[in-house]
């Protein structure tokens, strides 16, 4: 049995919604208090026993690249001044068993585009997608969630959730049969609240069969002239049983500014340090 062992987490996109932040960086390395959300992603794969993290970088790539790398300066300048706390924290970044691997998206084509790119690497294993700007804040992390679902029913799990209807122009929207986890029968991306097949929205958790790359090499560009990943979803499952996944945990949507700030108060609520303090002063105000 392939064990899921592979990562891709496609960090080219524009973040146009958090410009001009986002201008020189990818939105991926803003940070929740003090880790930013692609470490968040890359921690949850971890925990999954996943391996072999692959970037799909675009423009603004070095900051990822960067953050998971040795930082020599950094490290020494630490050591000099007998931080042994923060130098740990630094080298703990990424383990040492992790191989991280950076492909280069040259044209932010889309979603589906980005996970295309990834071909040459999974090659013909079923692997892991992660939205780093999909925080989830779950027990046990929820990739690990979906790779047992994986080891379970061996086909592609979607992980999705209830979504007000209002809301479902906004997500790729999956029609099942009902059951836990569900058959999906269709998928639709960003439909108007009034042809939504159901309100069960795929947010950014997948696991998907490598034949996955078979259908998004066929696929048209779609919806604002991107490759779309629910396209290639929709081709697969004429083929082969996809599932769609509720994960038990709770989402925070990081690309918009209220999910972001959102996520900032209840980590930071959380937060070991500044827990405590950041709660009092958020009931004084
Ligand atoms: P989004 O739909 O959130 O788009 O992409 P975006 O460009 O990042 O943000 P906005 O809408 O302009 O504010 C979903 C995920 O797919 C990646 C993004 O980095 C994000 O993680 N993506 C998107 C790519 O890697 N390449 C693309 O061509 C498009």
């Amino acid at each position: 049995m392939t064990r899921v062992r592979k990562c891709v987490f496609p960090v080219a996109g524009m973040g146009s919604r958090f410009l001009p932040a986002t201008k020189a960086s990818p939105k991926e390395m803003m940070p929740i208090v003090d880790k930013p959300l692609i470490q968040y992603a890359v921690e949850e794969a971890v925990a999954a026993g996943i391996t072999d993290m692959i970037f799909i970088t675009g423009r603004n790539k070095r900051a990822i690249e960067d953050h998971f790398d040795m930082a020599y300066g950094v490290e020494a300048e630490l050591a000099a001044r007998g931080k042994k706390e923060l130098l740990e924290l630094v080298r703990g970044i990424i383990p040492k068993h992790i191989n991280c691997i950076y492909i280069r998206q040259a044209e932010a084509l889309g979603l589906g585009h980005a996970v295309l790119c990834a071909e040459p690497v999974v090659n013909r294993e079923p692997f892991a997608v992660i939205l780093a700007d999909d925080l989830i804040d779950g027990e046990p992390p929820v990739a690990r969630q979906m790779v047992e679902v994986y080891e379970q029913y061996r086909c592609s799990v979607l992980g999705v959730e209830e979504v007000p209807r209002e809301h479902t122009r906004q997500y790729g929207i999956v029609k099942t049969d009902g059951g836990e986890p569900g058959v999906v029968s269709a998928i639709v991306e960003k439909p108007q609240p009034e042809n939504a097949p159901s309100t069960l929205a795929v947010v950014g958790r997948y696991i998907l069969k490598p034949r996955i790359f078979h259908h998004l090499a066929k696929v048209q560009a779609g919806a604002g002239g991107e490759i779309q990943l629910t396209d290639g979803i929709a081709a697969l499952l004429e083929e082969e049983k996809v599932l769609a996944y509720r994960f038990k945990g709770k989402r925070y949507d990081c690309g918009s500014k209220l999910g972001y700030l959102q996520a900032m108060v209840e980590y930071g609520k959380k937060h070991p340090e500044t827990g405590a303090a950041f709660t009092a002063y958020l009931k004084s105000l």
